[in-house]
């Protein structure tokens, strides 16, 4: 009797031991990111990907094909600047930064070829072997450059599917030696395209500014201002309705220029609803980030998207962050605080964001929750919520 008790004890510690093993090993897995799950060619979603039930993504498949609510962005054509419908640019351009927070911009002179090469050499850098692209593998926030999965790999209860290589650009001198030195000519089409981004940057910020109502010396303020370059990589994955590319947030600069290959897969906030931009070939997707939220004093939107992926194609974005230097204090311009329209934000700075995002899950859109005035004018002090 006693030795069958201890028998069974033994077994079960035994399964026990196993399955913690098992565990590890398969955390270790995830570690490594999606691409090399795919490439071990996974035909089931590993629990740890697995949203609760209400977070899951709702994709409905008919066939082959998947069917969700498309939206068409407003069109921004820069070329019709130098035009007479100049004010009608600046129009849609404040309409849709106070209504979606989202815009295409088209004819944004940043040759086709540049942009091209910069997808063209992303898929290369992800098509390396897992150990080649793991030499930039790093936890620490502020390395010029970081390689990794998920959202916070270290933090995030759920992982989604997605693994990123974040380059810093800024200054491009001193961050360059840090780049990948593989595939060769990365870092040579990342220079062009962030060269690229960043002139086409300064023109949006120009207008914004205009169609703000804000004095055009601010400017200056963005010469120096940082700037990341997010590579994403979706790999296709067996079951796309139990986990997401990337879950809801906003994003934290003025401005976010996306480029997303052919494949869809974007979703933004819409009148509650999730709806997918579809790709227009050649165009940039542009977003209101919560910097430019709290600058513009709540007037331009930064708005919750979120990432779908799905079972048959590799999905390649690039996303280019932009905003002030991050030692600077960013708050509502005071042209756009009035007796009628108090300021909605408190003053915030780079340091807190990242203490932010160090401290906390990453959830929907807190940041910028975190910086809102809510209290009555007379309560109302700088830097503390109250
Ligand atoms: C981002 C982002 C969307 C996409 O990188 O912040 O929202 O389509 N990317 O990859
Ligand atoms: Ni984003």
């Amino acid at each position: 009797m006693g030795a069958i008790d201890i028998t069974s004890r033994d077994k079960m510690e035994g399964e026990s031991k196993v399955k913690i093993e098992e565990e590890r090993r398969g955390e270790a897995e995830y570690m490594k990111g999606v691409r090399h799950l795919y490439d071990a060619g996974v035909t089931k979603v590993p629990g740890r990907y697995i949203l609760p039930a209400p977070e899951r993504p709702h994709i409905v498949s008919c066939g082959d094909t998947t069917s969700t609510h498309n939206l068409k962005l407003p069109i921004i054509d820069l070329s019709l600047l130098h035009t007479p419908k100049r004010a009608m640019v600046l129009e849609a351009l404040s309409l849709a930064c106070k209504e979606f927070g989202f815009f295409q911009v088209v004819n944004h002179g940043i040759p086709s070829e540049v942009v091209q090469e910069m997808v063209e050499v992303s898929k290369r850098f992800f098509g390396m072997s897992y150990e080649e692209r793991a030499k930039y593998m790093s936890s620490d926030l502020r390395s010029p450059v970081r390689y990794g999965t998920s959202f916070n790999q270290i933090r995030d209860r759920v992982f989604c599917w997605r693994d990123f290589l974040k380059l810093n650009c800024q200054p491009l001198e001193s961050v360059l030696p840090f780049w990948p030195s593989s595939p060769a000519d990365l870092r040579e089409k990342t220079i062009a395209y962030a060269n690229g981004t960043k002139s086409l940057f300064m023109e949006l910020m120009s207008l914004i500014l205009e169609s703000l109502g804000v004095d055009k010396k601010f400017l200056a303020e963005f010469d120096d201002g940082s700037h990341l370059m997010v590579v994403n990589c979706y790999p296709p994955c067996p079951e796309p309705n139990l986990t997401l590319g990337m879950p809801p947030h906003s994003d934290y600069g003025f401005l976010t220029l996306l480029l997303q290959d052919e494949v869809e897969g974007l979703q933004v906030q819409y009148k509650d609803q999730w709806v997918t931009i579809e790709p227009v070939p050649g165009a940039f997707v542009v977003n209101i980030g919560d910097h430019l939220e709290i600058f513009s004093n709540g007037i331009y939107k930064s708005i919750l998207h979120r990432v779908l992926v799905n079972s048959l194609q590799n999905r390649i974005s690039i996303a280019s962050l932009h905003s002030m230097p991050v030692e600077k204090v960013i708050g509502p311009a005071t042209e756009l605080v009035s007796e009628s329209r108090p300021k909605q934000f408190m003053d915030t700075d780079f340091a807190a964001f990242l203490e932010y995002i160090s401290s906390t899950e990453f959830k929907k859109k807190n940041f910028l929750e975190s910086r809102k005035l809510t209290c009555t004018r007379d309560q109302r002090t700088e830097g503390q919520p109250c």
